[in-house]
């Protein structure tokens, strides 16, 4: 089969990229726009395997779109290209609406057209919204109602709305997963985690925003590819699974707990102003991925984070010429007077 990943050269997309020529003899094409967070250097191993090709254009380039199906006939889309970062939505919610929302209708269009045998979207927890942070029993199933908080948020539950009508109207043969914050190899560095590592190494100030007490449902991102493939081979058309490993954590509980994999001081922990419309807790119950597909999480947080703290120490390379680019400016208008 051949499967289109989009957003490929992104954080999950490449681990996906990866986890797919490892795994499957399917031929993988990752179409992938390369905007500030997409990195050919994050997929020079794949390079050179006869299963994997690198073709650069937009989701939301319809003329592009079609002839990419029109040149390379896919049987699969797995969709990841989105902009994913909420504070840069915070700042400038117009792209997140063209790229997220417009730019999986185009790929639906392509699929209407040309036909598809799968379409499925990468969807996020963030489309629910928040749960209170006193009520350890409650948890996001995949009826919950979206309830959206951050341009970013509500981009993505707009996407999966228009990703649902193709289905019952003109029988794309779609599903959607919604997935807990990852984390692992490849995580751009504006993210917390690989931020915070990056920093401690630097011995720069680690900004927790508000109290640090928001709570995040990390997976390893290895886990979530294994959920993604499993949902493209035996997923019901039309399903939404949510995809999450039950490790909860505060912000603060991940931010010490890197720095003391470190061996560095809880002096170089700032609180800075809060994001604008915090959530303050993610929560997955998985139980449907786990019951009807037979998904398990592999990696438990306290080992994905040890090897992640691992995967950064040993490729500065990576990370080093992407923080010495254009992301000084980022940092210095999200972080400068915070
Ligand atoms: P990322 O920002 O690291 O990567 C996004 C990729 O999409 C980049 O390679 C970028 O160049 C590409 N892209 C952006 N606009 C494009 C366009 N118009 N056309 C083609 N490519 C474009 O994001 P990520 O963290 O890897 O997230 C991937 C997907 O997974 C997103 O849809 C996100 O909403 C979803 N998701 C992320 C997480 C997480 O914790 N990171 C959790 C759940 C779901
Ligand atoms: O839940 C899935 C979502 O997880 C994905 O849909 C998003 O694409 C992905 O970016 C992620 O969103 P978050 O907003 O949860 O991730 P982020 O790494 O930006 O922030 C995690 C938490 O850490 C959040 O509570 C904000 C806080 N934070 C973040 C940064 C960057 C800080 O305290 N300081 C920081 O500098």
């Amino acid at each position: 089969m051949k499967i289109i990943v989009t957003g490929g050269a992104g954080f999950i997309g490449s681990n996906f990229v990866y986890y797919e020529l490892k795994n499957s003899n399917d031929e993988i094409i990752c179409y992938d726009k390369l905007t500030y967070a997409g990195n050919l250097e994050t997929l020079k191993d794949a390079e050179n395997n006869p299963n994997y090709k690198f073709i650069r254009g937009s989701i939301s380039n319809r003329e592009r779109v079609y002839r990419l199906f029109e040149e390379e006939k896919p049987d699969i889309i797995v969709n990841f290209a989105a902009e994913s970062h909420v504070d840069r939505s915070i700042e400038d919610p117009e792209l997140f609406l063209r790229t997220n929302i417009i730019g999986t209708s185009v790929l639906l269009d392509a699929c209407k057209k040309y036909g598809i045998k799968r379409f499925h979207q990468v969807s996020t927890d963030e489309v629910y919204g928040d749960l209170p942070l006193d009520r350890p029993d409650l948890f996001f199933t995949e009826k919950t109602n979206l309830h959206t908080s951050s341009p970013y948020s509500a981009s993505k539950a707009s996407a999966d709305l228009i990703v649902q009508a193709y289905q019952r109207t003109y029988q794309i043969p779609a599903t959607i997963s919604r997935c807990s914050n990852n984390y692992g190899p490849y995580h751009f560095p504006e993210k917390l985690i690989p931020l915070m590592i990056i920093n401690a190494l630097n011995n720069k100030k680690l900004p927790v925003y508000g109290t640090g007490e928001n709570v995040r449902d990390w997976l390893y991102v290895e886990d979530h590819c294994s959920a993604i493939d499993l949902i493209i081979r035996k997923g019901k058309v039309g399903e939404i699974y949510n995809v999450g490993g039950h490790n909860e954590k505060t912000n603060l509980h991940v931010v010490k707990t890197i720095l003391k994999i470190l061996g560095k001081s809880e002096d170089l922990i700032e609180f800075v102003t809060d994001r604008k419309g915090h959530d303050r807790r993610y929560a997955i119950d998985p139980t449907k991925i786990e019951t009807e597909l037979g998904w398990t999480p592999k990696t438990k947080f306290d080992d994905g984070i040890k090897m992640t703290v691992d995967w950064y120490l040993k490729n500065k390379d990576w990370w080093e010429k992407i923080i010495s680019g254009e992301y000084q400016d980022y940092y210095e208008k999200m972080y400068g007077n915070r």
